[in-house]
């Protein structure tokens, strides 16, 4: 018996890395796997490996994503699950360097692509009494990242949105939350970065922490969550501190006047 059997995963981004790695491990907890991806050739063979289902489906373009819930919801009976995974960095420390075509690159898949799936997965899960949806982030959702900023943008971006969106849809039985891995050794990070990593002694993770975190966070039933994974400890949700109030004008949020400094 897996904890999610009878479970109906869809996984974007699920021909490589972290998304490879939460498609096995959702199937040995006794899911069915819909795996999609644009990598047809790695996206079917990982399809294949866990017996699921291939969709292709480009992450960024709103009617691929349309076209993938439906295919999983008719082909498979729904979606349970939804892991929006599909990502790119694109390296570029220097902002004025940063070509058009590079920005609409990025911000196609990592943020599009979360809403698009967002807005896709909510009528489906309904359809099922309820789901839960995560989304990949990155440590670069919570912090600076001076080598690639407009990564660390879009991943600030599915942290926001997803964040903005779990409160209401408790009603409807649908959990949403996002996972932010740090540097895992995965085909997103290019040869000379490991390099670098290695010479410097720092530990990346293996993607199968990842997927261990995403498996906790689907079974947890938590919502509005960002769950931090970082190497050598167990995945958390991060600690987000409150923001200072208004000080005056308006009834709400004022203070008594013997605690106005
Ligand atoms: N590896 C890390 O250090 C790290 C850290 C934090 C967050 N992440 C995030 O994890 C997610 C998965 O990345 P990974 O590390 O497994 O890298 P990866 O390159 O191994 O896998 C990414 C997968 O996404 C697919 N993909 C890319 N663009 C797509 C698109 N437009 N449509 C459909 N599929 C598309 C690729 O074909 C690939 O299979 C990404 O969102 C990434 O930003 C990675």
């Amino acid at each position: 018996m897996g904890l999610l059997d009878g479970k109906i995963a869809l996984i974007t981004g699920a021909a490589s890395g972290i998304g490879r790695a939460t498609a096995e491990r959702f199937a040995a907890e006794g899911a069915t796997i819909c795996a999609a991806d644009f990598d047809d050739t790695n996206g079917k063979a990982v399809a294949d490996a866990v017996g699921g289902l291939y969709v292709h489906a480009d992450a960024g373009d709103a009617n691929d994503v349309d076209a993938m819930f439906a295919t999983c919801e008719r082909e498979l009976g729904g979606v349970d699950i939804a892991y929006l995974n599909a990502g790119i960095a694109i390296g570029v420390g220097d902002v004025t360097a940063l070509t058009d075509a590079e920005y609409h690159r990025i911000m196609r898949v990592n943020v599009d692509g979360v809403v698009w799936g967002v807005r896709a997965a909510i009528p489906t899960m309904e359809r099922r009494g309820g789901g839960a949806i995560v989304a990949t982030s990155s440590l670069a959702g919570l912090i600076p990242f001076a080598m690639d900023p407009v990564y660390d943008l879009t991943k600030h971006a599915v942290v926001g949105f997803i964040r903005s969106i779990a409160p209401p849809l408790l009603a409807k039985g649908i959990t949403a939350n996002t996972v932010n891995p740090g540097m895992t050794d995965t085909n997103i990070l290019n040869a000379d970065t490991k390099a670098m990593f290695a010479a410097n002694d720092f530990p990346l993770m293996p993607a199968t922490q990842i997927a261990d975190a995403v498996f906790t966070i689907v079974t947890t039933g938590r919502t509005g969550e960002s769950w931090v994974c970082q190497p050598g400890r167990d995945a958390e949700p991060y600690r987000f501190h409150d923001v200072p109030g208004p000080r005056t004008a308006g009834a709400q949020g004022r203070r008594p006047p013997d605690v106005q400094p």
